[in-house]
């Protein structure tokens, strides 16, 4: 079990609970918590609470990938033993935060937030924006300060959610006249976004352009062969162009023999290596990254009550956490005790 007494830095992230989660989670994030755990006080949160402001007429689904995400976190290597991972809507301080903090921030601030905005026109709301919808980023501000993290690794559209929070954090301190909140720091992975299969610059399930962490080995091959290349490289002998070619943007993220993708390139530029042996090789990569992980995943999911007691016990350690910041702010604000 973790020592709570430890002065490591603490780190928080979490995921929505709408979906499985896929190659694009695991280089941009995954990855990276597994090592964190080594170095931080982790907290993974199952979001499924801010999953409900754009699926509020789906619950079904948002409940059913809280196991799913938890799955995934454990098959790729989070060790329940070094990261604390909890669910959001198990978690009552956090909605009481909210509440507080939202009288620190006006609605003007919140629709101008560029994440939000963005978000909103992808989900076409129009002017019929769920309330709940507008106002996550402030319940993503209790998530963060309730644990005290100061670490917090995001992807770069969510960077102005965490300047956001900082902002309440300064505004309740300053109400209460110390620093009972600490402010955080996004930290944005140096490696890029990986595209959809597609080409397209996000993967994402709903897109169809993913390749899920419990991908089938049909599956996998499937997902390799439909992969968009360059479209002009129409014989093996023509020179090919490798920038914005989704194989070789695979093989830059997953291949490990950096020397073997570096000739590859060169022969695909000059000419000679068709898509079919490029792909062959990517295939084989991803099988193999993908095999370990399927394999603890089917392994886990057997047994999915042993999966929802971690999730239960997380979610208690994680009850006393948020609380203690609770108290703190309420105590601070001089509210009623
Ligand atoms: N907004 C994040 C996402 O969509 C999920 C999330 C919820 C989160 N609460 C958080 C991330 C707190 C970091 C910290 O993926």
């Amino acid at each position: 079990m973790f020592d709570p007494s430890s002065h490591k830095p603490i780190v928080l992230t979490g995921d929505r609970t709408t979906g499985p989660l896929h190659l694009g989670h695991y280089v941009g994030s995954l990855k990276n918590r597994v090592k964190l755990q080594e170095t931080h006080r982790q907290f993974l949160l199952l979001a499924d609470t801010q999953a409900l402001t754009d699926n509020a007429h789906d619950p079904a689904k948002v409940r059913r990938n809280v196991l799913e995400v938890a799955l995934d976190y454990l098959a790729v290597g989070i060790d329940p033993l070094k990261t604390t991972i909890c669910v959001q809507s198990g978690l009552p301080a956090l909605a009481e935060l909210t509440t507080l903090y939202l009288n620190y921030v006006t609605v003007a601030r919140l629709e101008r937030n560029p994440t939000i905005k963005d978000e909103i026109r992808a989900r076409g709301f129009g002017r019929d924006i769920p309330a709940g919808f507008l106002c996550y980023p402030v319940a993503q501000a209790a998530d963060i300060t309730s644990f005290k993290a100061t670490v917090v690794p995001v992807g770069e559209d969510q960077a102005p959610l965490i300047e956001q929070t900082n902002e309440i954090v300064r505004r309740i301190n300053h109400q209460i006249g110390r620093d009972v909140l600490l402010e955080a720091e996004a930290v944005i992975p140096r490696v890029g976004r990986l595209p959809g299969i597609d080409g397209k610059a996000k993967m994402s399930k709903s897109q169809g352009n993913a390749i899920l962490l419990s991908a089938s080995p049909d599956e996998i091959r499937d997902a390799v062969r439909r992969m968009y290349t360059d479209p002009n490289h129409l014989s093996a002998s023509d020179p090919g162009t490798v920038e914005g070619n989704v194989v070789f943007t695979y093989l830059d993220a997953f291949d490990e023999d950096e020397p073997a993708v570096a000739e590859q390139k060169a022969h695909y530029r000059r000419g000679g290596l068709g898509d079919v042996t490029v792909k062959r090789r990517l295939e084989t990569v991803l099988q193999d990254l993908l095999a370990p992980i399927r394999e603890r995943r089917a392994q886990l999911a057997r047994n999915p009550r042993h999966v929802l007691d971690l999730l239960r016990e997380g979610t208690r350690q994680a009850r006393a956490v948020t609380q203690a910041t609770l108290d703190d702010v309420r105590s601070g604000l001089g509210l009623f005790q």
